[in-house]
């Protein structure tokens, strides 16, 4: 297998970790390299469920890998309760997780940045997930952060915490507990602590699947700014977030939804505001991993889709959810949007312009069947093969992947 990323390509919720678990299979070293535990997903495996936030669904092979790199951000009680609950579930970590010490850390102080700026501020709000990675991340880009390798020097933690907290121009009569607190809690993690970089170069042998966070409408720079996250959830955040030479990558796999959601603020021309998108959202069960939040829902956007694919040079494409349509009279494609009397097929650049728009639909014919149970692409209702056709043809890529459910045996591999 070659080294290979697994990369959202809408708003996030894609169900990637079904995708990594079932790519993972052929890695021996699965990395997260951006976002925090902003993302959540469950993966079933053998009847079994877990929940992840930070940690890569990698870590459910008892011979792979796992690492965090340096683009991570970390909130390290989140990420010891997911360790512990994973322990719990028999998962071992013991010489097969690691972190890079320039990961970022997310501190108490981030989360109640990020939760009085979206409540205190409607005019700007975002709809985050309050767990404080826009702080977190903007301390860093300001040269103030606090990264997972200050958590084992006191002295040092100490003074950067004085320095981040002066920054904030907040009182730092806490200081001395959180530094403590933080130092202490780290201590069991000391040895998963690892030079993301220098770890890959010396293993060049292995196989690499690097498993992104969020979706690439998300990106910090490339998304619906400022409806976005804070880090570069687009494939460049590979290098940025692992060291890891893009050169080295020889698959990439984009992951679509059947069908389009969004969990927060932020424009989604296709979005269904009415009792079809009611319907998807209890069929596909889309209320947040993270939060609970009911996701928005709304038909698949090939003009934002071949955005994302263009931008992550995606070579195929995994196709999540096709089962949640099932049942449908007809399902739509938007092919392009309307502005005044301009019909744009390039994604806009300004979310403004993007509220405004309105899409161009293709109708396509729904199906009845039940497909949670076929396991050959032939076996598909011919609508759903001209479904799945049609988004080939406007993606111009080949869709290698149908996922008709949650479980790893529900995935229709198909060669490319
Ligand atoms: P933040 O990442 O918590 O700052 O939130 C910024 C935006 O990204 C909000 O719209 C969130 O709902 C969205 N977001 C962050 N992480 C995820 C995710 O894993 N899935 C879907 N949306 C996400």
């Amino acid at each position: 297998m070659a080294n290979v990323a697994v990369l959202g390509c809408i708003w996030g919720d894609e169900a990637k970790a079904k995708i990594v678990d079932f790519l993972a299979a052929e890695a021996d070293i699965v990395i997260r390299y951006q976002g925090g535990n902003n993302a959540g997903h469950t993966i079933v495996s053998n009847g079994k469920k877990y929940i992840f936030h930070l940690i890569p669904a990698g870590i459910l092979y008892p011979d792979k890998i796992c690492f965090l790199g340096n683009g991570v951000v970390i909130d390290l009680f989140a990420l010891l309760a997911e360790m512990e609950n994973l322990s719990d579930q028999g998962i071992d970590f013991h010489n097969r997780f690691f972190i890079d010490p320039r990961a970022g850390i997310v501190l108490p102080i981030h989360r109640q940045l990020d939760e009085a700026a979206e409540n205190d501020s409607p005019a700007i709000k975002i709809g985050t997930t309050k767990r404080g990675i826009g702080p977190c991340y903007s301390d860093l880009t300001a040269r103030v952060g606090i990264r997972f390798g200050d958590l084992f020097h006191l002295q040092i933690l100490r003074q950067r915490l004085k320095r981040l907290y002066n920054y904030h121009k907040l009182s730092d009569y806490e200081i001395d507990d959180l530094a403590e607190a933080l130092y202490l809690s780290a201590k069991p993690l000391a040895e998963c602590r690892q030079q993301i970089s220098y770890f890959l170069n010396r293993h060049q042998d292995k196989r690499i699947l690097f498993e992104g966070a969020q979706g690439a409408l998300l990106d910090l720079s490339f998304g619906t700014y400022p409806f976005v996250t804070s880090s570069h959830t687009t494939i460049g955040g590979i290098t940025t977030g692992s060291g890891f030479s893009l050169r080295r990558l020889g698959r990439v796999v984009g992951v679509y939804k059947s069908y389009f959601t969004r969990v927060g603020e932020g424009p989604f021309p296709t979005e269904l505001k009415n009792e079809l998108g009611d319907i998807i959202r209890e069929h596909g069960n889309e209320y947040g991993s993270t939060t609970g939040r009911p996701r928005r829902c709304g038909w698949f956007d090939a003009v934002a889709a071949r955005y994302s694919a263009m931008l992550n040079d995606i070579d195929e494409i995994a196709l999540t959810l096709l089962d949640v349509l099932s049942g449908l009279d007809s399902i739509r494609i938007c092919t392009g949007y309307r502005m005044n009397e301009t019909i744009i097929t390039d994604f806009p650049d300004n979310s403004e312009i993007l509220n405004q728009v309105t899409p161009i639909y293709e109708e396509l014919k729904g199906w009845k069947d039940d497909i949670t149970q076929i396991s050959s692409y032939q076996a598909l209702p011919v609508a759903a093969r001209e479904y799945i056709g049609r988004l080939e043809e406007l993606l111009d890529r080949k869709i290698t992947i149908i996922s008709v459910g949650p479980d790893r045996e529900q995935t229709i591999v198909r060669q490319k």
